[in-house]
């Protein structure tokens, strides 16, 4: 595990721009939520070097979780992606998994998307190069969210959790998918997040109460890449020095 505390949420997004580009990942499952925005806007933007340091045509994309919307919903991930990303670069349409929300049945949606997944990966679990994930306020990360019977799942790849919050479906990548993960990439901003951040670093590991405590890849690397505002309760003094701020996570649970 790593914890990489930057300037800004730019500076986050930078980091893991670069982060894509030096792993050069051919399988990617994209993460929801606002948070990443920043990060596909910049793989795309011309006046950046990254665009082109991109095998586009032999990336695979895929998504980490969807809401129960259909695809041209304001709160559709896939449409944030599409905006942000999908829309502004040549990708061969073959090479976007899009979770077909708009199913009327969110467990139907899963099942699809279970199945392109196994198509694409095979029959065993599918192991992603890399893994975008974020952190929710309280504790959740992809759509697994505190109390889900989704952390108990342990046999299929995408569950579809009615989530009592938000009264809504929302479908998701079970934990045996992301903690099959390559690399995994918590991209984690803004000052709101300060309170989940601490308790998810310095706490002893209650995935039930606090999921995002449940990514733990067996044969993967996991990164924190945050900015000051939402490391303010956990960070070192210095908040460039790699260091220590990996002694904040060699932590025994
Ligand atoms: C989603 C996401 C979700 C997100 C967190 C953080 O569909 O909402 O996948 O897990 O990462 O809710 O969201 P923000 O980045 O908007 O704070």
């Amino acid at each position: 595990m790593e914890l990489k505390i930057f300037e800004s949420p730019a500076e986050v997004a930078r980091a893991a721009a670069k982060y894509w580009v030096n792993l050069n990942p051919k399988s990617v499952a994209l993460s929801g939520g606002s948070t990443p925005r920043a990060l596909y806007q910049l793989l795309v933007d011309p006046n950046e070097p990254f665009r082109e340091q991109i095998a586009w045509d032999k990336t695979h994309f895929f998504f980490t979780d969807e809401r129960h919307v259909p695809p041209d919903h304001p709160d559709s991930n896939y449409r944030m992606v599409n905006e942000a990303m999908f829309s502004r670069v040549s990708i061969p349409q073959q090479n976007i998994h899009r979770i077909p929300a708009e199913n009327p049945v969110a467990e139907d949606a899963a099942k699809a998307y279970e199945n392109d997944l196994r198509n694409f990966f095979g029959e065993a679990i599918p192991a992603f190069d890399l893994i975008f994930l974020g952190l929710g306020e309280e504790g959740h990360t992809a759509s697994i969210f505190p109390g889900s019977e989704v952390l108990s799942e342990t046999e299929r790849l995408v569950a579809a959790p009615f989530v009592e919050k938000l009264n809504s479906y929302r479908i998701t990548l079970t934990l045996p998918v992301l903690n099959n993960g390559k690399s995994v990439v918590f991209l984690v901003t803004g000052a709101s997040k300060a309170e989940i951040l601490r308790e998810v670093i310095k706490t002893d590991k209650k995935p039930d109460l606090c999921p995002a405590q449940a990514i733990s890849p067996t044969n993967g690397a996991v990164s924190w890449l945050v900015d000051k505002a939402a490391a303010r309760l956990c960070s070192t003094s210095n908040s460039s020095n790699a260091a220590a701020e990996s002694d904040l996570l060699n932590k025994k649970p």
